[in-house]
This record gives structure tokens, C-alpha cells and sequence, in this order.
């Protein structure tokens, strides 16, 4: 990334992995430097605990601090009460609760009826207290960022000259269970990142490389001209495959994304 810019977006903010390593570093001068950071996801449940991690973090402290006791006495019987719930509701205090239980942290929705269908995890949650300290940590961080639940359709049309713009959108090749990716059209994101480009912004964008140790290709084809760069990261053990091959062993199964830049 540039050592300063004036504003970051993220416009496919999932976790906020990304978001979270650039405003640690801002919180402790190393670069980059930028004015303000804007996340932005589809799923209103998922925004909704950045805001109140950002606005209200005891309420999910202790909500979590509740549940989690009760869930160490009965997990069996308390997952499947919490998963229920959020099913029936989709609030995103359960929402934190399934994804510190559910199997690998991995959330899938069923295709069919956006149903919460991960089983349960065999390992122990962390405990309230550093969970406390995790939501403390995050509440600072977040003190300059804000959130808002709209598609990238939406949030990528404010970029301008001078912001820089992080893509990490559903995978075309196999997340499709996992975030409702069937709805994803690679081609609007191109027009958009497009639009980004011509209005000044920098964009990024991270999507399918390659896989099983780079021996199979399962890259994307951006249009002509719109990147400059583009580099390869190597990001370790797919994900779907640890959750679908679990207990076996995984060899060849390197996955390397590729990072895409404007500039
Ligand atoms: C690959 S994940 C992003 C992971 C993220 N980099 C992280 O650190 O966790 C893709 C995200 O895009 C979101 N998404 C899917 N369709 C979207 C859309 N049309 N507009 C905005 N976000 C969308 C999903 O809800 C999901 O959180």
C-alpha cells in the first residue's frame, strides 16, 4: 500500500482482517498514514458487530460472558440453542457466539434457505476474559473507522483521488456455500474497480490464483489495461479443503491468491 493515502475503504469487509492490520499500524505511527477508514459488508448482521464493538462493547462482552458459561456445562445442547436462535433472527450477538463455536470458525449458509448450517467445533471457545480484552482491543481500533451494510454496487462508488481501495470479494471457484456467492458478478466488479480507477483511487484486489501447490489454475481473467501489477501470495492451506478434508492429511493443497493493483 502507499505510505499515506487520504481514505481506506474495504468494501467486502468480512472479518476486517485487513482493515485491522492497517489501523494497528496507524495506531502506532508505523505507516501507512490515511484520514479515515470505511468497511463495508452485504451481510447486516456481520456490520452490525463492528458498530457496536465500535459503540456499545460491553453489551457483547456480556452477552458473550453469559452464554459462553452456560454453553462449557451442555455445548451439544447450547450450540444448537444458539444456532436456532440466530436462525430464526439473525442478531449479531449470536452471530459472535456461532462464529467463536462453529466448526474451523467457518460460517456456511445453505443455499436453498440462508440457513446457519456449520456444526458445532470440538474445540473449547476462548474464555470470556479474553474475549473482554480482544473487544477492548478492537473498540480502540475502530475509533476511526465506520461501517455501513450495502454492496460494493454502493460503497464503491465514493473513491476518489488520493483513497486507496481493498477488494476481497467471494471467490468465483468455491465459496459459493459459503457466502451466498451465486448472486457475485465478477464482470460489475471490473466496471466498478474501473470507475474507482478513472475517478483516482487505488484499488486492490485479491481473488483466485492458483491451488494445489500451484499446479492447478484457477485464476481469473481481469480486462485489459485495468491492473498494473500483479503479484502472488501464498496464503498456506485452503480453507474449504481443511474444513471438508477434516483428520486427513493435506499435502499439494497450497492455495496462492492473486493480488491484483491499479498501480
Ligand atoms: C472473502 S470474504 C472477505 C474476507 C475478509 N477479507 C476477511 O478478512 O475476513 C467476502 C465477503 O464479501 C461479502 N459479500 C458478498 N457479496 C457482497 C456484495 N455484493 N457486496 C458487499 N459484500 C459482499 C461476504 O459477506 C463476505 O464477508
Amino acid at each position: 500500500m502507499p505510505h499515506s493515502f487520504n481514505n481506506y475503504y474495504e468494501p467486502f469487509l468480512g472479518s476486517g482482517a485487513v482493515m485491522a492490520e492497517l489501523l494497528y499500524a496507524d495506531s502506532t505511527m508505523l505507516f501507512p498514514h490515511f484520514e479515515q477508514a470505511y468497511g463495508s459488508d452485504i451481510l447486516p448482521f456481520l456490520i452490525e458487530i463492528f458498530n457496536i464493538t465500535k459503540e456499545n462493547p460491553k453489551a457483547i462482552v456480556d452477552h458473550y460472558r453469559k452464554e459462553i458459561s452456560e454453553y462449557y456445562q451442555d455445548p451439544i445442547k447450547k450450540y444448537d440453542e444458539i444456532r436456532d436462535r440466530f436462525n430464526a433472527a439473525h442478531n449479531p450477538y449470536d452471530f459472535v457466539l456461532l462464529s467463536r463455536t462453529c466448526y474451523s470458525g467457518v460460517i456456511r449458509f445453505r443455499k436453498a434457505d440462508g440457513y446457519m448450517s456449520t456444526p458445532r467445533g470440538p474445540h473449547k471457545p476462548i474464555s470470556p476474559e479474553t474475549f473482554e480484552n480482544r473487544i477492548t482491543f478492537w473498540h480502540n481500533l475502530l475509533q476511526k473507522a465506520s461501517f455501513s451494510c450495502e454492496s460494493y454496487t454502493e460503497s464503491m462508488k465514493r473513491p476518489k483521488e488520493g483513497d486507496v481501495v481493498y477488494c476481497d470479494p467471494p471467490y468465483t471457484h468455491s465459496q459459493s456455500i459459503i457466502y451466498g456467492a451465486q448472486e457475485f458478478n465478477i464482470d460489475t466488479l471490473w466496471k466498478m474497480i474501473a470507475e474507482c480507477k478513472e475517478r483516482g483511487a487505488k484499488v486492490m484486489l485479491s481473488i483466485n490464483g492458483m491451488r494445489d501447490s500451484k499446479k492447478k489454475d484457477i485464476s481469473v481473467t481481469p480486462p485489459d489495461g485495468l491492473f498494473e501489477r500483479k503479484l502472488f501470495v501464498n496464503c498456506g492451506t485452503s480453507m474449504i479443503d481443511r474444513l471438508q478434508n477434516t483428520g486427513r492429511e493435506m499435502r499439494d493443497k497450497k492455495v496462492d491468491d492473486q493480488l491484483l493493483l491499479t498501480w
